[in-house]
Order: structure tokens, then C-alpha cells, then sequence
């Protein structure tokens, strides 16, 4: 290879990384209502509401009153001033206004997270299946990603299961409650014996809560406001789910020292922060009434309780998920490994869901459904399955 030729190419930490294998589920879809095909879509991450006007309105006033110059970039002082008084009361998590850092969407901050801890060679464990993009990102920082089973772990035991999967490279745990895609939330005892095991093995813990709010059953428990757990905790927050704003693209991170200044040194370097507007409608959003988070998750109930008894009753092995707005029925009986099966659902049922195993190989021989659309939607979903099951 010439030098020239070498200077061409692609560094060599973005290799191992892909792009979502969702985008090819996207792109069938195009091309099937191109040619005038009607598709029932579940196969998205959108929250269904659009965005509550209060918050829009906020963003309005904020570019009324030329709030629209540089902000500090890890957030403006309301704003880190709100969310760390709710992380606080609502999280139960014991941090301080320099621990918080506004990024741009949890996407954002999981990055800065990873960034901030993993070295070249550590081994990151993770639960599986798991949302994607995490084992992308741990691929960015050229640690190793090592996958501990949620279903092996739920059977027995989330301290042994850990235990058994350690190495002397593991230095960080991902834990994600609830789950995205399994719809799982984690118990406090199952994050109490996660917790004893990151203590005992000395893991940093990084914990996305991009759900926290999308709970059916169990209150969610934030893994750092368990003890001894803050210090070792980089907590990941959205309002992406919570408040309808995938595409505002705002989160935030909290954490102790030396994390903090890690995150902050990637945010600064990165993006310098999120736009100015954007934040005062977060400060809105996180300020506001909480009838909409309310309101929400019993939408998002009355839409699981349908795709779930539609599903079981067309003999899919499902169990309701306590949380977030997925369903992940066993599709095994249907005899294929689930790129087929969802192949199948699309073709023939115009039903677009996706395949398990693009979340990992725990997730084969499963389907993912969002049910955050309209209940018309599901039930005609469901109806479109029945004819060709
Ligand atoms: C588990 C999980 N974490 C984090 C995110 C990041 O969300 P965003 O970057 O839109 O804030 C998502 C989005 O789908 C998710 O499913």
C-alpha cells in the first residue's frame, strides 16, 4: 500500500463499529410504502405524544429573548440547578451541582461515559440483549465488550452470573433499567446484588435510565443511590422518552469526580455543549407539571396490556414488561432465526417489527415490538398477524 493510499483510510477505532442494522428494516419500509404498500409500524423508539407545548413554548420565549448565545458548556446554572435538585429527591441520588453535566441526549452521555472510564484492552460487561449502540460505543474506545446474559442472571442470580463472567480486565458494568429491548426493570434486589458485586470487584458502574419514568409495576430504582454505589456511578439521563423530545436532543449525566471532569472535557471538545434554546425548554420540562409523565405511562400501559394479550393469543411466549415501551416475545415456535421471521412478518403480514438478534445473541429467536403508537395500530397489527400465523 503506498502512503498516499494509507492516509485515505478509515482510523482504525471505527472499524469494529456498524451502523444500526435497524436502518435496513427503515429503508425495506421506504421502499414498501414507495410502491404504495401499507406497513403497521412497530419497529420504531418514538415516543407517540408529540412534545407538550409548555416546553415548546419555553424554547419560543428563550429565542424571543435572544437566549441564543454560548452557554457555559456543561449547562446553564437553572437548569443543572433543576436536575440536580431531582436527581436528589427523585432519583435519591446524593449529588452536587458539580457533579452534573447537560449533554446532547443520552446518546451523548453514554459516549462521554465510556470515553471518561474505559482504557484500550479493559473488558466492559454488559447485559445482553442489550440496546445496540452500546456495543458500539464501547468498540470507540477500544475496550472489549463481554456479554452476561439478563436471562441467565434472572435464573441465577445477578452476583453469581457477574461473578462468572469477570476477568482480570474488568474494570466497567453497563446496567440499563428499564431495559430497551426487553422491557425488563430490574428489582431492587437484582440491583442490590449487581451493586455488592461492582463494590466487591471494584467496577465502575455506568447506568442508563433513559426509561426511568416508563414503569408499570416496581417504582425504578437508580443503581447510585444505593450504598457505597454514588462514587462509583455514572448515571445517564434523557428527556428523549420522558418528555417526548427524541429529536431536541437533551440529556444529562451525573457522576463524582473524576468522571465529572471527564464528561466535561468531552462535552466541551465535542459539541461545546447543547444549544441555549434547547436548554430552557429542558429547564421547563423538568420544572413542569408531571401530569405528562403520568399521563404517559398509562398510555403506555393500556397500549402494552393490547400488544401483549394480542400477541399471547396468537401464541407468542410472552410475559407483560414491567417497563420502557417494548414488548419481546419468544418467536421460536415460528420454527427461523428472527431476521427471517421478521422478514416473514413484513412481506407477508405488512407487520414491521425487528429482529431479536441485532441486540445481541441472547436476543435470537425474538422479536421486538414498540407498542408507543396508537391503540387502531396495534389491534389492526395484530388482526394482520392472525391471517397469516
Ligand atoms: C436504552 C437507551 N439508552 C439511551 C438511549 C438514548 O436516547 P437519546 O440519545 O435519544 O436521548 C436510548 C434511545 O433509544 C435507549 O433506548
Amino acid at each position: 500500500m503506498t502512503a498516499q493510499t494509507s492516509s485515505f483510510a478509515l482510523a482504525d477505532r471505527l472499524s469494529a463499529v456498524g451502523f444500526s442494522e435497524i436502518v435496513k428494516v427503515r429503508n425495506k419500509i421506504l421502499g414498501m410504502r414507495e410502491r404504495g404498500e401499507s406497513v403497521l409500524q412497530f419497529e420504531g423508539g418514538e415516543p407517540f405524544p408529540n412534545t407538550p407545548d409548555h416546553i415548546k413554548d419555553a424554547c419560543i420565549r428563550a429565542l424571543a429573548e435572544n437566549k441564543t448565545r454560548y452557554a457555559p458548556s456543561s449547562g446553564i446554572s437553572p437548569l443543572v440547578e433543576a436536575l440536580t435538585e431531582k436527581l436528589n429527591r427523585e432519583n435519591g441520588i446524593p449529588a452536587d451541582t458539580s457533579d452534573v453535566v447537560v449533554v446532547n441526549g443520552g446518546m451523548q452521555g453514554l459516549f462521554g461515559a465510556f470515553q471518561s472510564v474505559v482504557n484500550a484492552g479493559d473488558d466492559v460487561l454488559m447485559f445482553s440483549p442489550y440496546w445496540t449502540p452500546i456495543r458500539d460505543l464501547i468498540c470507540l474506545t477500544r475496550g472489549t465488550p463481554v456479554r452476561i446474559d439478563t436471562a441467565q442472571a434472572r435464573r441465577e442470580g445477578f452476583r453469581r452470573t457477574i461473578e462468572a463472567s469477570l476477568t482480570e480486565r474488568s474494570r466497567v458494568l453497563y446496567v440499563n433499567t428499564p431495559q430497551n429491548p426487553t422491557g425488563i426493570v430490574l428489582t431492587r434486589d437484582e440491583l442490590e446484588q449487581t451493586a455488592a458485586a461492582a463494590r466487591e470487584y471494584n467496577l465502575v458502574v455506568i447506568s442508563d435510565e433513559a426509561y426511568e419514568h416508563i414503569v408499570y409495576e416496581e417504582p425504578h430504582v437508580s443503581i447510585a443511590s444505593l450504598e457505597g454505589m454514588y462514587e462509583r456511578t455514572i448515571s445517564c439521563y434523557t428527556f428523549s422518552k420522558s418528555y417526548a423530545m427524541t429529536g431536541w436532543r437533551l440529556g444529562y449525566v451525573v457522576a463524582p469526580e473524576p468522571f465529572a471532569t471527564g464528561l466535561r472535557k468531552l462535552t466541551l471538545t465535542s459539541t461545546n455543549g447543547v444549544s441555549t434554546p434547547t436548554q430552557w425548554a429542558g429547564l421547563a420540562a423538568i420544572t413542569g407539571p408531571v401530569d405528562f409523565t403520568n399521563w404517559c405511562r398509562d398510555e403506555y400501559r393500556i397500549r402494552r396490556d393490547l400488544l401483549v394479550s394480542g400477541l399471547q393469543s396468537l401464541g407468542f411466549d410472552l410475559e407483560a414488561p414491567a417497563g420502557a415501551f417494548y414488548a419481546f416475545p419468544d418467536a421460536r415456535s415460528l420454527g427461523a432465526d428472527s431476521w427471517e421471521i421478521a422478514n416473514r412478518l413484513l412481506d407477508r403480514a405488512g407487520v414491521a417489527c425487528l429482529p431479536g438478534v441485532i441486540f445481541g445473541p441472547e436476543g435470537e429467536g425474538h422479536l421486538r415490538f414498540s407498542y408507543s403508537t396508537s391503540p387502531e395500530t396495534i389491534e389492526r397489527g395484530i388482526e394482520a398477524l392472525r391471517k397469516v400465523l
